[in-house]
């Protein structure tokens, strides 16, 4: 070989290296950008590892800071280049040598063990949900019994022994033992146990429950859904919905409102300026809690019991005033843990869930209030959730402004697209498409 050729030589393999290296940085900026489309794992993510810490003192969010480039925002309080560190070093092997926190094995995250509740049946309804079920795939992930709803009958030192292991809205994990009992043993009144407590009043005849479940979507938006929302036995709701100047489109009433603390104070400070006040105030009105955090249980008894809370970001020197000054404690009820967990196990098991983001993600309020109404109506119709044509529709239905859907860390919104689809496809909930 002569002169020339060895520094072709060179030159080549220089350059081959260097297109290498760019291609693996496209593949990785790829990944991290579209990182909730993927469906398969990147060959560094290692999903064995125990990023899982027992005490996270970070609520699952609805709203986190918007996920520019890199959809992986752990909390608000992480900066970005701290994110993009973490994500780095996601699959290192320092990582995959760090010491497992003890009672975090892939058995105890998942805790695909449920409570069973024998609430009977409010209905006779001979075309129920839970009949058809058994007909469909879902039959094996279908658990008629898991508890939907937690109250003073949940609270005791054993369950609270098994529930602590999961934290934020999967477990008591992120709840001490004092503020739970305080919170759960004024939960104890039909209302609090039953999704429908006023079923007898409200049946005049009918069989069956008939739910309409509305999410924001904007395809909601001139959808002229209102008066058909609005005939169903009762209407489901969640965070930031606005119905003042929408009611043609989303109809005007709200039985079930499903929000947590979190979520309820994103809520007013996003979509104030489109006209949210606050959770929907009329008589028939129900407040679901989805207990992310102890500020969850917090808030729920001071607005129960009219006292103010006295420390965290709800506290103030005047009882909480979100549900109005007359509002009883029938009005309360609070989501089960086991409900959550159970529906992120076997609906909702997300890819995140393999990575160190698993401890943020929970399915969204969305979809736990469609899965609470699949688990306890004998009928659901859907409106405004996620469709395949999603990109042709802004966000939410009352935005100003067309504005693409955005997708967080701590939520799979494709995921969930995808199982309100199979759930309709198999005739269990009808869902809203155009
Ligand atoms: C049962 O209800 C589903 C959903 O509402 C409906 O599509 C179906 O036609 C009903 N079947 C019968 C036999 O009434
Ligand atoms: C809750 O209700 C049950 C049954 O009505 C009753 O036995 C129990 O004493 C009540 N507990 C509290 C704390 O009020
Ligand atoms: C009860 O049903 C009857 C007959 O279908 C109807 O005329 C009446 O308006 C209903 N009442 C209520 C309160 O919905
Ligand atoms: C709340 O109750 C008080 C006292 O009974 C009454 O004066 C007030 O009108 C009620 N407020 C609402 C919004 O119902
Ligand atoms: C809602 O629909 C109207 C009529 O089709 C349209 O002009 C408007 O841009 C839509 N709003 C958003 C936020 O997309």
């Amino acid at each position: 070989m002569n002169d020339k050729g060895l520094k072709l030589g060179m030159g080549f393999s220089k350059r081959v290296v260097l297109t290498l290296a760019v291609l693996l940085c496209l593949y990785i900026i790829f990944y991290f950008f579209c990182y909730p489309n993927i469906k398969y794992k990147p060959w560094w993510s290692v999903s064995k590892i125990a990023l899982f810490k027992a005490e996270t003192s970070t609520p699952a969010r609805d709203r986190f800071t918007p996920a520019a480039r890199t959809p992986a925002v752990a909390s608000p309080g992480t900066t970005r280049s701290q994110t993009l560190h973490k994500a780095s070093t996601a699959g290192s092997r320092k990582t995959t040598k760090a010491p497992r926190p003890r009672g975090t094995t892939e058995f105890s995250y998942i805790g695909d063990r449920y409570a069973t509740d024998d609430v009977p049946s409010q209905t006779s309804c001979a075309n129920s949900t839970r009949k058809r079920v058994k007909g469909t795939t879902f039959k094996e992930r279908f658990l008629e019994h898991v508890p939907v709803l937690q109250w003073h009958k949940h609270g005791s030192p054993e369950e609270y022994k098994r529930l602590r292991q999961y934290p934020g809205a999967h477990g008591w994990g992120s709840v001490d033992y004092e503020t739970l009992m305080n919170t759960l043993s004024i939960l104890n009144t039909s209302a609090n146990r039953l999704m429908f407590d006023d079923w007898e009043r409200r049946a005049n005849g009918s069989s069956c429950i008939r739910c309409a479940v509305v999410g924001n979507g904007g395809i909601l938006n001139g959808s002229k859904k209102g008066r058909e929302i609005d005939r169903h036995d009762y209407v489901f709701r969640t965070n930031g919905a606005v119905i003042n100047g929408f009611e043609e489109d989303v109809g005007s009433r709200t039985t079930m409102y499903t929000f947590s603390a979190n979520t309820l104070r994103n809520s007013i400070a996003s979509y104030g300026a489109v006209g949210y006040k606050g959770p929907p105030l009329s008589e028939e009105t129900r407040y679901v809690f989805l207990p992310d955090h102890d500020r969850d249980y917090i808030l729920l008894k001071a607005a129960a019991t009219h006292t103010p809370i006295k420390k965290g970001p709800e506290s103030s020197k005047i009882p909480p005033r979100y549900f109005g000054d007359n509002v009883t404690l029938e009005k309360f009820k609070m989501y089960h843990p086991d409900f959550i967990r159970y529906i992120r196990n076997r609906f909702l098991r997300s890819n995140i869930m393999k990575t160190e983001y698993r401890n943020i993600y929970r399915p969204s309020t969305g979809a736990v209030m469609l899965l609470a109404a699949l688990h306890t109506c004998d009928q659901v119709s859907a409106y405004g959730f996620m469709t395949p044509d999603y990109s042709k529709y802004s966000d939410h239905y009352y935005d100003k402004r067309h504005r693409g859907v955005t997708f967080y860390a701590n939520h799979d919104l494709h995921l969930e697209l995808y199982l309100w689809q199979q759930l309709h496809k198999e005739g269990l909930i009808r869902l809203y498409m155009r």
